[in-house]
């Protein structure tokens, strides 16, 4: 088992990752919050099918736990499902000194961050990322939120937890094209500047793919990428600056899962599609070459994820979105391009018409 330390305003807390992380629950929970005796869990029903045995089991009879699930998928990240989560707690009477286990995915992690956050101003906050989305990237962060009508994300709060779980573990039971889906963000840490990454996945991605699961590999990629990402959250935690960096392919990739309504496409092959945009437009720019793009195309395409656009979504249907992602300034988006594999910069100054070039067949 390894840590990935990060530094956060709201404490310092530890990623930990390896097999068997699950299967010590018990202890961790307890050495966590001593004299411990009520532990709430948000998950959805799928995952609590796949796992919730084996967690309860995992934390002992001698603590007293409330499920509460709300319906899996990103249609249900709405204030709706939150207020239906804190009813549950509120109606058992929770205590400020109560925690919350967040057992799932990025749309359960973002909710029951922010109903933890939320809960009596604010409730101990542990997750359990159970998919590779969740395990690298939005677990680790503080990062919460619900979607809007007008956009994703766009209601939220930073509410850091006290430990993130992950057991490379939980991986096994999911769905090959969520893992592969997940790909697309591991892919995203080597091309922002994690060398070793980066060579990991040109020797071995697609074992990493495959249906087989390679546990060595995954669980030293998940440690790799989510100490990437500890690393930039402990010293930009809100944000202004490096953090920006993360958004490498989320620009697009947001606005492409905007247009499609949030349904059709995967989080992470939404952003392999948003990379291949971002190195277009810095080519386009004279910022990367084109064996940058080549390079980009060559992992998404070998990680089985979409290396071109969805047929009949042209980019007006998608430059609504582009203004409304959460880094845009004054109505402009600021882009985070590729100057070559290793390295992205930020770009606040660029001619709008290139943005259509981020649509491409
Ligand atoms: N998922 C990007 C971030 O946490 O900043």
């Amino acid at each position: 088992m390894r840590t990935a330390p990060v530094s956060s305003s709201g404490g310092d807390y530890p990623v930990i990752v390896g097999a068997g992380v699950a299967a010590s629950l018990k202890e961790r929970v307890h050495e966590l919050f001593p004299g411990l005796s009520r532990l709430g869990i948000v998950s959805n029903p799928v995952v609590w099918s796949l796992h919730g045995t084996s967690i309860l089991k995992s934390l002992g009879t001698d603590l007293r736990t409330v499920v509460a699930l709300h319906p899996d998928g990103e249609p249900a990240k709405h204030m709706g499902s939150i207020l239906v989560l804190l009813d549950r707690f509120l109606e058992d009477r929770w205590e400020r000194r109560d925690p919350l286990l967040v057992v799932g995915g990025g749309v359960t992690g973002d909710m029951g961050g922010l109903v933890a956050g939320l809960l009596l101003r604010g409730v101990p906050l542990l997750h359990l990322p159970t998919t590779v989305v969740a395990q690298v990237d939005s677990a680790i962060g503080g990062k919460t939120g619900v979607d809007h009508p007008l956009g994703k994300n766009l209601i939220g709060m930073f509410n850091p937890p006290r430990a993130v779980l992950s057991d490379p573990g939980f991986l096994r039971t999911l769905p090959i094209v969520q893992r592969r889906a997940g790909v697309g963000e591991v892919i995203k840490y080597a091309l922002i500047g994690d060398r070793a990454l980066l060579s990991l996945l040109t020797e071995r991605i697609e074992e990493l793919v495959a249906s087989d699961f390679h546990a060595a590999l995954w669980e030293e990629v998940i440690f790799l990428s989510s100490s990437d990402k500890a690393g930039v959250v402990s010293r930009d935690e809100k944000e202004s600056g490096e953090r920006m960096l993360l958004n490498f392919g989320h620009t697009f990739g947001h606005a492409l899962e905007g247009a499609l309504g949030y349904s059709g496409i995967l989080h992470g092959e939404a952003v392999a599609l948003g990379m291949l945009s971002a190195a277009r437009i810095s080519g386009a720019m004279g910022l990367s070459d084109s064996a940058t793009f080549g390079v980009i195309r060559d992992l998404v395409k070998r990680a089985g994820l979409p290396d071109s656009w969805p047929a009949g979504v042209a980019f007006e249907a998608i430059a609504p979105y582009l203004g409304r992602d959460k880094k845009a300034s004054r109505g402009q988006v600021a882009l985070i391009l590729p100057e070559r594999p290793g390295s992205v910069r930020i770009v606040r100054d660029y001619d709008p018409d290139l943005l259509s070039l981020g649509v491409f067949t």
